[in-house]
């Protein structure tokens, strides 16, 4: 699929919109921080799977959208932290926030970015009760979502994580969102109750293949395409799955050096290629990758509650491009 192709209008959509929310604020120096990753681009794919989902269930993708807004706004807010606290200098091609603004602006941009997205919801032109669902689901996204990224930093300097403790991380700090992105699409369509919880599912099990993939691609992605530093989890001794995986394999000399540059902060680009080359003789990629497409064939499956059209069509594309993307 020629994702800028199929995608583009509604990405125009959406940044226009987007944009548009952060123009109010006064203070100079806030609002270029807060504006320096919407502005950089990024693929918006919690507000185009919100758009797809309501307008699948009830042709109310326009209504559903200041929700998927709110939620790329809150995507937005937990990058620039993410930055901050995974150390890495480029985003979106660009500078990140914090190396370019400092950590102080980092932090209130993160902070006015995640309370806008509130804002954006209290104005929806939705009743009441709706709103108040996606004021809460939105709310316990971002505490779980904590979660999940503070379990991120513990298993940094923890020697042995399990897969299954992996997959609750992920389901946290990256899930999370498709979750929302998915059920919030639901909420504003006014869909029943059983095919909210279905979308919800939905996004939790697409959402784990997306960030199984990240992880292949922080490995061997093409970091021009990337716009972020392929690496960047060996040098912070992050627990992928694919890293688990090979460490319960490795053994002897390989171990040893796959372990002495695990956590390298300093780690030279042809360190890291060579703790790439480790983990693929492990071959422990490819299962993951093989991992990622199952979640992925798993979620399609639970489309299929969605009345037929052309939206669930694009939203299984989308699903599928989840594991084939190299941005
Ligand atoms: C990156 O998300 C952060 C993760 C959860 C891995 P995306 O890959 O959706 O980033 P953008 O929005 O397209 O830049
Ligand atoms: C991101 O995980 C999760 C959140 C931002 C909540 P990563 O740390 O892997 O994301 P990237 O790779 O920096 O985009
Ligand atoms: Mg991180
Ligand atoms: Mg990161
Ligand atoms: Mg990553």
């Amino acid at each position: 699929m020629d994702f800028k192709k199929v995608f583009g209008e509604k990405i125009e959509l959406i940044n226009e919109q987007l944009i548009d929310s952060i123009t109010d604020i006064e203070n100079d120096r806030l609002r270029e921080a807060m504006i320096h990753y919407p502005k950089a681009g990024g693929k918006r794919l919690r507000p185009i799977i919100t758009m797809l989902v309501a307008d699948s269930i009830s042709r109310s993708g326009s209504a559903a959208l200041p929700f998927g807004i709110a939620l790329e706004l809150v995507h937005n807010f937990t990058l620039v932290h993410d930055d901050v606290m995974d150390k890495d200098e480029t985003r979106r091609g660009i500078q990140t926030v914090h190396s370019k603004y400092g950590v102080s602006e980092a932090i209130l941009a993160g902070d006015a970015l995640f309370a806008k997205a509130f804002e954006l919801i209290g104005d929806m032109d939705l009743d009441g009760d709706r709103k108040s669902d996606l004021t809460s689901l939105l709310a316990r996204s971002v505490i779980l979502l904590a979660e999940g990224q503070q379990m991120d930093m513990d298993f940094e300097t923890e020697e042995s994580v399990s897969a299954e403790e992996y997959m609750k991380m992920i389901e946290r700090k990256t899930a999370v969102l498709y979750s929302a992105a998915a059920q919030g699409g639901a909420i504003s369509a006014g869909a029943p109750e059983p095919l909210q919880e279905t979308m919800f599912e939905f996004g939790r099990v697409m959402g784990l293949g997306f960030q199984i993939w990240d992880d292949v691609l922080d490995l061997r992605a093409d970091e021009k395409l990337l716009g972020k530093p392929v690496g960047s989890d060996i040098r912070n001794g992050k627990k992928t799955l694919i890293i688990i995986l090979a460490l319960e394999d490795l053994k002897d000399e390989n171990r040893t050096r796959f372990l002495q540059l695990l956590g390298k902060s300093d780690a030279t680009d042809s360190e890291v290629e060579e703790a790439v080359g480790i983990l693929d003789s492990a071959g422990s990629i490819d299962r993951a990758q093989r991992i990622a497409s199952e979640l992925i064939a798993k979620a399609k499956v639970l489309l299929d509650d969605l009345p037929e059209g052309d939206s669930r069509q694009r939203l299984i594309e989308l699903t599928d491009f989840m594991i084939k993307r190299d941005m």
